[in-house]
């Protein structure tokens, strides 16, 4: 009935040959259709950073669907949500609101280039910024059609992108400023923005060196392109104000996504006022659409902000994180496995036949890895009850506790030891 028996392809696990169907979600857990319970270390894909059910974000959406469904118009639940957002983030002076990360990404993207009117854009390697043709690209190329690394190719990830839009994108290699710099010399009038993951998760777990992110930041100003951070995976996770105030690097535009919504499909596309008002009908750039800042999701994200305003709410996720992390490390040295594990907040990566202490710091690197073994490791979590998916980045929620991540814990320390007895 479903092509490819899914109804997204990210869906499909590769570690069981099918996906994995869940019946339910509660707190830390997951249940598959025989009420089997799961730790859950996907968090949907990072969307569910309070854990499944929570009571504030059900009451949310229960007051949305007691206002009469409400589509299509503006209440004043969004002019709140937009309030709460420029009180916790750096850049957001104004917000607009979306459905997805890919929609509100290909908005961005078009605002971007309305606001400089150029065209080009620079992305880097490994960065994944959803689906859309202009931003479709070289986010898990093949190594051998990936061009060189220090000047990578275009890679197109699916069948279908106009081949022309290939001419609109500069691929850079991440952690390089000498590379980013010498793009930027060659096409730096020509760019309208440098995109980027703030941190790679999506190449597992990728954060920039020390400086990087303040010279992405000092060569968008020589060269007037504006600095776009995609903070679909990041907004929230490890601050309030996401990886901007993490990192300490405020850019021009950026979109959160993911934890955002507390599960509610909604995304956020903020930024400096200057630019933000190139969109219609302040200016001439287009963003609208029925569904855009449905009340359902939008209610759901303010009783989000709130719990992530809630004093010591990311004092207990760094707390849970360090216990662990901590413990995740010791099994690996204990087993032998050589497994490179990194991690930012409540998420991290994994790169099996990688050198465990020697930091992976770009895409081509992370490609390296033994993908047969992370499928070994991924089986062997879920027999032991632990879900993890094939995704490059896994985590935890708020919801967990440090008994809950024990439990995943001793599920991961068979599964190490599924991965050795297969590298035999
Ligand atoms: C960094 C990043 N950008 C964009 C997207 C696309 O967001 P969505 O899945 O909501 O369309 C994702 C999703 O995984 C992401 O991780």
């Amino acid at each position: 009935m479903l092509p490819g028996g899914v109804t997204a392809t990210a869906r499909f696990n590769k570690a069981l040959g099918r996906p994995f169907y869940i019946a339910r979600g509660d707190g830390a857990y997951v249940f598959d259709l025989d009420e089997q319970p799961y730790v859950d270390l996907c968090t949907s894909h990072g969307a569910s950073l309070l854990g499944h059910n929570h009571p504030a974000i059900k009451a949310a959406v229960t007051c949305a669907l007691e206002l009469g469904i409400i589509c299509a118009a503006e209440t004043e639940h969004q002019v709140a949500l937009a309030e709460k957002l420029r009180a916790l983030v750096p850049c957001a002076e104004m917000a607009r609101f979306s459905s997805s990360g890919t929609e509100t990404m290909m908005h961005g993207l078009r605002l971007a280039r309305a606001a400089t009117g150029r065209e080009k854009i620079i992305k880097f390697e490994g960065h994944f910024h959803g689906y859309s043709d202009f931003l479709n690209f070289s986010w898990a190329p093949p190594p051998a059609q990936a061009g060189p690394s220090n000047a990578p190719l275009p890679y197109p990830e699916s069948a279908g992108i106009p081949g022309m839009t290939a001419q609109t994108i500069i691929i850079a290699p991440f952690n390089d400023p000498d590379a980013l710099e010498a793009i930027f010399e060659r096409h730096g009038r020509e760019v309208a923005a440098l995109v980027m993951e703030p941190i790679n998760y999506d190449s597992g777990c990728i954060p920039p060196q020390p400086g990087f992110v303040r010279r992405c930041r000092a060569l968008c100003d020589h060269y007037g392109a504006l600095l776009f951070f995609d903070e679909v995976l990041t907004a929230f996770r490890m601050a309030p104000g996401g990886a901007q105030q993490y990192l300490g690097v405020t850019p021009d535009l950026a979109v959160l996504g993911k934890a955002f919504g507390g599960g509610m499909p909604i995304s956020a596309l903020v930024g400096r006022r200057e630019v933000m008002m190139h969109l219609k009908p302040a200016g001439r750039a287009e963003m609208s659409g029925t569904y855009l800042a449905h009340l359902t999701a939008v209610l759901a994200a303010g009783a989000a902000l709130d719990e992530y305003s809630r004093p010591g709410f990311y004092e207990r996720l760094d707390a849970l994180g360090e216990h662990f992390y901590g413990s995740f490390q010791s099994l690996i040295e204990r087993s032998g496995v050589k497994v490179r594990l990194q991690y930012v907040g409540p998420r991290f990566g994994l790169y099996f036949g990688l050198d465990p202490d020697r930091p992976v710091v770009n895409y081509r690197q992370a490609a390296q890895q033994d993908h047969e073994a992370f499928l070994t490791f991924v089986r062997g979590c879920i027999r032991r009850g632990a879900y993890v998916h094939v995704s490059a980045h896994h985590g935890f929620s708020a919801a967990h506790t440090e008994a809950d991540l024990d439990r995943a814990l001793e599920a991961i320390a068979g599964a190490l030891e599924d991965v050795k007895r297969s590298s035999r």
